[in-house]
């Protein structure tokens, strides 16, 4: 996909923007419907490219699937096709999320090593050596993977996992609510969109505790129902936003956020001088006068502030006044637009994990590179926030994970749209 975006910055941002469902709860619901023997509809979900890959491996496995106006509705199969779609499989990571669902449904999966952002290595062994456990038999054969369950299915573990990757929670929670007997995962990932994982797989008649703390217990059950269900709101979306207006100056009003799930960057932004409102589900953001040095920020799992966060938080800091250091140990290449904050005039240096901005006056835009979606997010910050035009290549980053950003950022005040569609 080509085209690019052009930003005129230098504008600020006011009006009110409702948050959609999470890009990063909806990925892994979207493949639990596999484990759910009747219809599932899901609300308020955004047009993304990740969301329409996932749609099409659903297909592709057999799965009815209808999508309009933000409702998706999902038929699965009585028994689905094992082997996932080449394109759409290697295009994103989530694709790992099918390994469990049709061990289930299928009683094996082939398919390519999943795609995805180009942050860092991020392997699935976590992912595999847990499946394992529960007697799968994982084969790696060229550039791909076939799992097989046991004939009598999978079983229950008491699983110290590696370290606690989200992704991996996620796949031996889906794998756990249909394999026989008590599963135990030690050491899980506590972040909110695990527990909206286990509130969707409950409303099922899936047996789950502890959901979004380290240990988790699943007792397995024979069958879940179809069901409808409304994913949380997309935290990082409400973060992006929030650096944006950071950045900009200006007032955001953000409905159907979760201020609690985001309190790391609302902290930093508030030290920094915003006026930050939080409401019952929503939060109003202002910046008025300049912007302050952040200090240090170190990312982590929840409920640090979020990796997915720093890049679009470290955008509204180039042209703060003092210091920031944005520290990212989840990921060795998290700040892969570095070089492009550093071509519109920003003082940034990598040091290590670290990104560290000392704030400049002025940003002059130009031409600019999206090499990942959250780099690419940020980007589209700096430019707002950039005198004179930017363009902005790479875009099928940003459009796996925001649905138009030209138009949410055009209906807010920006000068900003597509150009080479
Ligand atoms: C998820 C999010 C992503 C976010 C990340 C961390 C989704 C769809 N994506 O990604 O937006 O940035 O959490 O909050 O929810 N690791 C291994 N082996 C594994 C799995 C992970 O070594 O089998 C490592 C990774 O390389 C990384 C770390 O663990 O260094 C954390 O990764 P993980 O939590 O798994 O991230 P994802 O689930 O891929």
């Amino acid at each position: 996909m080509g085209g690019e975006l052009i930003i005129r910055g230098g504008r600020p941002l006011n009006g009110t923007v409702r948050i959609p469902a999470a890009k990063n709860s909806i990925l892994p619901l979207l493949a639990a419907t596999l484990l759910c023997d009747g219809p599932v509809t899901f609300e308020d979900v955004p047009a993304l490219t990740d969301v329409e890959n996932s749609l099409a491996l659903l297909r592709g496995v057999g799965c009815g699937v209808s999508s309009r106006a933000g409702r998706v509705r999902i038929c699965t199969p009585r028994r689905a096709l094992s082997v996932l779609p080449e394109g759409p499989a290697r295009a994103m990571r989530s694709s790992v999320f099918y390994l469990a669902p049709l061990l289930h449904r299928a009683g094996a999966v082939t398919m390519p090593l999943p795609g995805g952002c180009r942050i860092g290595a991020r392997p699935i062994d976590i992912h595999l050596d847990g499946l394992a456990a529960m007697g799968a038999r994982v084969e790696l054969r060229g550039g791909g993977l076939t799992l097989k369950a046991p004939p009598e299915g999978l079983h229950g573990v008491d699983w110290k996992m590696r370290l606690p990757s989200v992704g991996a929670t996620e796949t031996l929670l889906m794998a756990a609510v249909r394999a026989r007997g008590v599963t135990v995962l030690r050491g899980a990932a506590c972040e909110p969109e695990i527990e909206d994982l286990a509130r969707f797989l409950g409303k099922c008649g899936a047996l789950i505790c502890g959901a979004g703390t380290p240990t988790i217990w699943v007792q397995g059950v024979r069958a879940l129902s179809g069901t409808s269900y409304t994913p949380i709101p997309d935290r990082i979306t409400a973060s992006t936003l929030a650096g944006a207006v950071a950045g900009c100056g200006g007032r955001l009003e953000l409905e159907n956020c979760r201020p609690d799930q985001m309190a790391p960057m609302l902290a930093l932004l508030k030290r920094a001088g915003c006026q930050i409102e939080s409401r019952d589900k929503g939060l109003v953001i202002r910046r008025q006068g300049s912007l302050s040095g952040g200090g240090t920020v170190y990312t982590g799992g929840y409920p640090a502030f979020a990796t997915d966060a720093a890049p679009v938080a470290a955008a509204a800091f180039l042209r703060a006044e003092g210091e920031t250091r944005f520290c990212d140990r989840v990921f060795e290449n998290r700040f892969s637009c570095a070089e492009d904050f550093a071509r519109l005039g920003a003082d940034v240096r990598r040091e290590g994990c670290c990104l560290v901005i000392r704030g400049v006056k002025e940003l002059r835009g130009c031409a600019l590179r999206a090499r990942d979606l959250r780099g690419g997010a940020a980007l589209v910050t700096a430019a707002l926030c950039a005198e004179g035009e930017s363009r902005i290549f790479g875009v099928e980053h940003i459009r796996r994970g925001y649905e138009d950003i030209a138009e949410l950022y055009g209906r807010l005040g920006a000068d900003i749209e597509w150009a080479g569609w």
